[in-house]
């Protein structure tokens, strides 16, 4: 039995709307110079009236499907992660796999908000040991602006919009077309997935059973996201730290062994208190918040691709991860190209 988790195919989804700064100056009290001095953020993007997160999600499995070669219907499983599902239920996971025609695959979403992405490696990776031969359709997708108060420009400023979408494999697939860089896939050398329930107040995005309205009432303040700012900036600072720290000493690494370093791209000033932890160059870091603002699960695979994309990862390169999120919940992973 391997135990081998090889990502192949990454590709990105974004919605075509771009919300400036000073677009939102127009809905609440705020500046562009404000946002990018406590946020670094310029842009994000929001979907569309007639979308949800499925079609971005969909968009992008799409993507990733014809860049791996592969047919929806050679898939086995199909995995969501998402904190702005277009339902309680059915999950994005279905609704994907009905509209690419997948067959009766195993589907699913998962909750880990913006650790998404480094959860559903460690359960791919866990799928893959118990069966190696399975194809996993693997996508992020959040649709965070239809859960983001806009009255609230303590939180408005802050999320975006935006769909990945990877396959997971016990081997590496011959078909897989190679990124511009040359890139093909990569191995996931090691995760660490972690939480503290305790804190589950610090980030809560609304919209489950403790909203208890009735038909005909308005929604209220706690169908949307609500965050105490300045606690989450402390734990996202401390436990991304702590996460990279404890893998890197786990394989024997240090940051000198690290090629790029890919946050979540949540805030600047999160990301460069946590680099100067770490003691992370100019040279590893990518970042791309600039442009989307924190995308959730989305935030580190869509800043993966682009850095690819970019020709910032070359064969061989080592990646390591790190992300943090409402639950709350954090994680490091390190992947070799
Ligand atoms: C949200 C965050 C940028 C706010 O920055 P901050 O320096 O902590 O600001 P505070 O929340 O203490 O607010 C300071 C002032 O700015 C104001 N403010 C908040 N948002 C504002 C905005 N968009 N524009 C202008 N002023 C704003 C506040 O109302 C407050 O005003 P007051 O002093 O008159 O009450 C910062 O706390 C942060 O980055 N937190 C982590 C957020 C995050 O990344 N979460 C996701 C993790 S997955």
């Amino acid at each position: 039995m391997t135990t081998s988790c090889h990502l192949q195919a990454l590709e990105a989804h974004l919605p075509a709307t771009s919300l400036s700064n000073d677009d939102l100056a127009k809905l609440v009290d705020t500046s562009d110079a404000w946002i990018v001095s406590r946020t670094g953020i310029r842009h994000r993007r929001k979907l569309a009236d007639t979308e949800n997160a499925s079609d971005l999600g969909l968009a992008a499995a799409r993507n990733a499907l014809a860049t791996a070669g592969l047919a929806a219907s050679e898939l086995t499983h199909i995995i969501t992660a998402t904190c702005s599902p277009d339902h309680v239920s059915p999950s994005v996971a279905c609704i994907i796999a009905g509209q690419l025609g997948a067959g009766p695959v195993m589907a699913f979403d998962f909750s880990a908000a913006c650790s998404g992405f480094l959860y559903g490696l460690s359960l791919g990776r866990s799928l893959l040991a118990q069966a190696p031969e399975s194809r996993i359709l693997f996508i992020c997708t959040e649709a965070l602006s239809r859960r983001v108060n806009w009255q609230d420009r303590s939180t408005c400023v802050l999320f975006g919009d935006a769909a990945t979408a990877c396959v997971l494999t016990g081997e590496a697939l011959p078909g897989v077309a190679p990124t511009p860089s040359g890139v093909g896939g990569a191995v996931l050398e090691d995760v660490i997935c972690q939480s503290d329930g305790s804190q589950k107040d610090l980030i809560t995005v609304g919209g489950g059973t403790s909203c208890t309205y009735r038909l005909g009432d308005s929604v209220q303040e706690d169908f949307f996201i609500s965050m105490q700012g300045r606690e989450t900036y402390k734990h996202a600072v401390r436990q991304m730290t702590g996460s990279c720290e404890a893998i890197l000493q786990r394989n024997g690494l240090g940051m000198a062994d690290v090629d790029v370093f890919i946050p979540h791209q949540a805030n600047m000033r999160i990301i460069e208190a946590v680099g100067s932890r770490l003691g992370v160059t100019e040279e590893q870091l990518f970042t791309n918040l600039e442009q989307y603002g924190n995308t959730s699960s989305a935030s580190i695979p869509l800043a993966l691709s682009e850095a690819l994309a970019a020709g910032r990862v070359k064969p061989g390169a080592r990646v390591l991860m790190t992300a943090f999120g409402a639950g709350l919940t954090w994680g490091a992973a390190l992947l070799r190209f």
